[in-house]
């Protein structure tokens, strides 16, 4: 049996985990919406430790806001944005799929996913950064 020490390709084989040109758009599909779940968990996560700021008393939750109004903040929150749109989207695109339904036509709905995203997150942008 082949192991790593003995598969003359084990190395380039391992290199290939970060070629992204060679990816079907199947793969990148996946790997978008595992990224996106782990942003997701992660925000879920930082939003309750946030809340917390609460308990703390209403001057402590506007410092909050007031903090959360700058730029990078904006920034991330547009990024959350856009990890949610997608990952529900596609999400939806995989239960789709997965009971059946429009199955030769999973790449297509990829591509729908990535163009909703795209412009609703443009439309939030906009919104966010002018409002
Ligand atoms: C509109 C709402 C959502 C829908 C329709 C949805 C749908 C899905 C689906 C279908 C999968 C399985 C993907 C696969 O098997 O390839 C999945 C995975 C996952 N979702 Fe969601 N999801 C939603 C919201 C969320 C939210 C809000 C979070 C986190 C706070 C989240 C976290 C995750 C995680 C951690 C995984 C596992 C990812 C992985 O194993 O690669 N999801 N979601």
């Amino acid at each position: 049996m082949a192991t790593a020490q003995t598969d003359p390709h084990a190395r380039s084989n391992f290199w290939k985990w970060f070629d992204a040109f060679r990816r079907a758009p199947g793969m990148w599909a996946y790997a978008l919406n595992r990224l996106s779940a782990i942003g997701l968990t992660v925000y879920l996560f930082m939003h309750l430790i946030v809340l917390r700021t609460l308990t703390e008393g209403p001057q402590a939750y506007d410092d909050f806001v007031t903090l959360v109004k700058s730029p990078v903040f904006v920034f991330g929150e547009l990024v959350v944005v856009i990890g949610g749109v997608y990952h529900g989207l596609n999400g939806l695109r995989v239960a789709l799929t997965a009971f059946g339904i429009g199955v030769p036509y999973q790449k297509h709905m990829f591509y729908a996913v990535l163009i909703i995203t795209a412009v609703v997150s443009l439309v939030f942008g906009i919104h966010m950064f002018t409002a």
